[in-house]
């Protein structure tokens, strides 16, 4: 078979690599990959955003079956592309993929179900949002409507920065149209969960649920990131609350996305947060995390390329989908400065005897080197039979991973240790 996995960060490496495991798998195209995945699957110069030209390739070279990863793709209808041109694909169509791409529309369906979430209001208009905050409780949580990168989240402790963040979003348009309309929202607390699931539209099955960490430095200070290291399964998700979850959140979200007309299927990731008052959805994502799905893969047991092709069929209620019970650790491996500036061009080496996996997220090949090239570079992840084993592993060999401007976190798994 043929397979086209559209995407290039650490996440799709960690895809790739696993759907390498199925025998059948004879060629993997990665449209545009990166450096390192280079070393896995054929990498196409071609835009992860750029529909046209994927199912001109996937036409071409007549692929079996399609992955399609990110969230602007999705959200813009790559999936409805290239199953019109008779491509099968792994992801949710645009019409579903809208319970990530707006925020809004996530609140609503929540509101209309009965799924728990935080209290919040929408606001289109600036002066009506500014009213609203001036006497809301404190912190408060806005958000932009549509997709910003991961960065339209702004908690504020003040009024000031509440207003601030108004002017940001919608009169700034930091992140453009995104910031058309504004979720205010009520602040929660507790510890957050992240849960990935396969679904395919009818049935729901969570993978092994996991932690990021999403600030820059240790003890989670400094600015917010695509995620500096994950480690699952994350300990405060208990027996118990998978089955609380299962109940209020995953079922009552796969049957109210079918009966808006919008059936999901493909990967759904629900982030939790486990509040005093039981679990409640933070934000849904029409696709796997990043570095979520780093941790979680390798402790899939079952054929990833099976189970998936199982979600587009409507098959997955017949289909085992295993997880082993041992645990994983991701250590993010950044160029220093990141998410702000930061230098890159460096050379990657890696000591021979090194044994966990590598997931490259921002590198590409020059002359035969491994050259640093984005903010997060590349996962080092190691799995073992428990936690505390695995959380040493993998910064034992973080220690023989080499380039200029490496910054990582001292502290990934820290916090679930204690749990
Ligand atoms: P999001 O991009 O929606 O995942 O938000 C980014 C981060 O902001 C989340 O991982 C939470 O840590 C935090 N966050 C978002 N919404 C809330 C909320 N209502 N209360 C507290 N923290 C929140
Ligand atoms: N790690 C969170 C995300 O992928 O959005």
């Amino acid at each position: 078979m043929k397979l086209l996995v559209i995407g290039g960060g650490g996440r799709e490496h960690a895809i790739i690599q696993k759907l390498k495991e199925n025998r059948d798998v004879e060629t993997v195209y990665a449209l545009p990959g990166n450096g390192g995945i280079a070393a896995d699957a054929v990498c196409v110069d071609i835009a992860a955003t750029d529909i046209e030209g994927a199912v001109r390739f996937a036409a071409e070279q007549k692929i079996d079956f399609a992955v399609v990863t990110p969230d602007d793709p999705l959200v813009l209808g790559m999936v409805d592309a290239l199953e019109v041109a008779g491509i099968p694909c792994f992801g949710p169509e645009k019409k579903a993929a809208i319970i990530e791409g707006s925020k809004v529309f996530a609140k609503d369906l929540m509101k209309k179900y009965g799924i728990p979430t935080a209290r919040y209001e929408v606001f289109t208009d600036r002066d009506a949002a500014l009213a609203y905050l001036e006497t809301a409780k404190l912190p408060v949580v806005i958000k932009a409507d549509g997709l910003a990168l991961g960065k339209g989240v702004i908690i504020a402790g003040t009024r000031e920065e509440a207003r601030n963040a108004i002017a940001t979003i919608m009169v700034d348009k930091k992140f453009g149209h995104s910031g058309d309309r504004v979720v205010i929202e009520e602040f929660l607390t507790g510890p957050e969960v992240s849960v990935l699931s396969f679904t395919d539209g009818e049935t729901v099955v969570p993978m092994v649920s996991s932690m990021d960490h999403k600030r820059a430095h240790d003890g989670d200070e400094g600015l917010n990131t695509g995620g500096m290291g994950t480690v699952a399964p994350n300990p405060y998700y208990t027996a118990d609350v998978a089955a609380r979850c299962m109940e209020e959140i995953f079922l009552p979200t796969i049957r109210a996305m079918r009966a808006e007309g919008r059936t999901f299927r493909g990967c759904l990731y629900f982030g939790l947060m486990l509040t005093p008052d039981g679990p409640k959805v933070i934000e849904y994502n029409c696709r796997f995390g990043d570095p979520e799905t780093q941790v979680v893969l390798p402790l899939m047991e079952s054929d990833l390329l099976t189970v998936m092709r199982a979600c587009r069929d409507g098959r997955l209620a017949q289909t085992e989908v295993r997880f082993s019970d041992g645990a994983a650790c991701c250590v993010v491996m950044a160029s220093e400065g990141y998410p702000a500036s930061y230098e890159k061009g460096y050379e990657i080496t890696v000591d021979e005897d090194v044994s966990a996996r590598i997931y490259v997220a921002g590198a590409k090949l020059s002359g035969g080197k491994l050259l640093t090239s984005g903010g997060r570079v590349l996962g080092v992840v190691a799995t073992a039979a428990d936690l505390k084993s695995a959380v040493a592993q993998a910064y034992e060999q973080v220690e023989k991973i080499h380039f200029g401007n490496a910054y990582y976190r001292r502290d990934i798994g820290r916090r679930a240790l204690d749990a």
